[in-house]
């Protein structure tokens, strides 16, 4: 049973197996992404009802880029198509959309829907959704470096290179569940998941559902978390 008084506070998702969720059913891999949409909305709704208080997920890497043109493009119209069709609702839910990543290097439409999500939303009060779009562990941690560097600083400390990062403020994931069944976090939240509890589901993200979300949650709340300690 799930335990109400034990949510984890900062859940993080690596949303993978669109393109096999696809593949399965004879359909062009853009397909699986577009089904991937309506699940995350529903992981985003149950985020909330469940108390969960930070939601990172991961949209598209750094290393994305490599796959075929139409599929980069797909991806991206896509994320247009979300914001129009989520961001009234995101925001009558007091939703904050936040994204990390160099979201600088993407389509300009795209570009624009980003830039409307995070405005109007700038003022609310519940749930931090992290939307992780061009995003790459080791870029972020590059990145961090040299901004850190530019500012002239002589003494860096965990805690000063943590707020340098893109999830500066945000507590690091408790939790990180990957659908599609790969044990690997493929360049994801690389300086925050050094003591993440890590929960992998053979489902295809399309077919994630909020049930199977709670599930996920109750391995994590058998998981003992030692920190290094006894
Ligand atoms: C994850 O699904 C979504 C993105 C990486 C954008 P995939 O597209 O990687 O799906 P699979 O892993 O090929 O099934
Ligand atoms: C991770 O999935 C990235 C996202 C879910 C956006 P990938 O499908 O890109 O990861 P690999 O290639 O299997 O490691
Ligand atoms: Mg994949």
């Amino acid at each position: 049973m799930l335990d109400k008084e034990r949510i984890p506070k900062h859940v993080a998702i690596i949303m993978d197996g669109n393109g096999r969720w696809a593949k399965k059913r004879g359909q062009i891999r853009v397909k699986g992404h577009n089904e991937g949409m309506k699940a995350l909305r529903e992981i985003v709704k149950h985020s909330d009802i469940l108390g969960v208080k930070y939601l990172t997920v991961y949209a598209f890497s750094t290393e994305n880029w490599k796959r075929p043109v139409e599929e980069v493009t797909g991806i991206f119209k896509l994320l247009v198509k979300y914001v129009a069709s989520e961001l009234d609702e995101l925001n009558k839910n007091n939703v904050q959309v936040h994204i990390i990543g160099d979201w600088s290097k993407v389509p300009e439409d795209a570009q624009e829907s980003i830039k409307k999500a995070i405005n109007t939303t700038a003022n609310n009060t519940g749930l931090v959704f992290n939307i992780a779009i061009n995003y790459g562990g080791r870029a972020e941690i590059i990145r961090a470096c040299n901004n850190l560097i530019a500012e002239g600083i002589e003494n860096i400390t965990e805690e000063k290179f943590a707020e340098a990062l893109y999830t500066a403020n945000c507590p690091d994931p408790d939790l990180i569940i990957r659908t599609g069944g790969e044990y690997r976090l493929s360049n994801f939240l690389t300086w925050q998941s050094a003591y993440s509890e890590l929960v992998v589901v053979d489902t295809y993200w399309p077919d994630f559902t909020p049930a199977e979300y709670e599930k996920a949650i109750e391995i994590f709340q058998g998981r003992n978390r030692r920190f290094g300690g006894l």
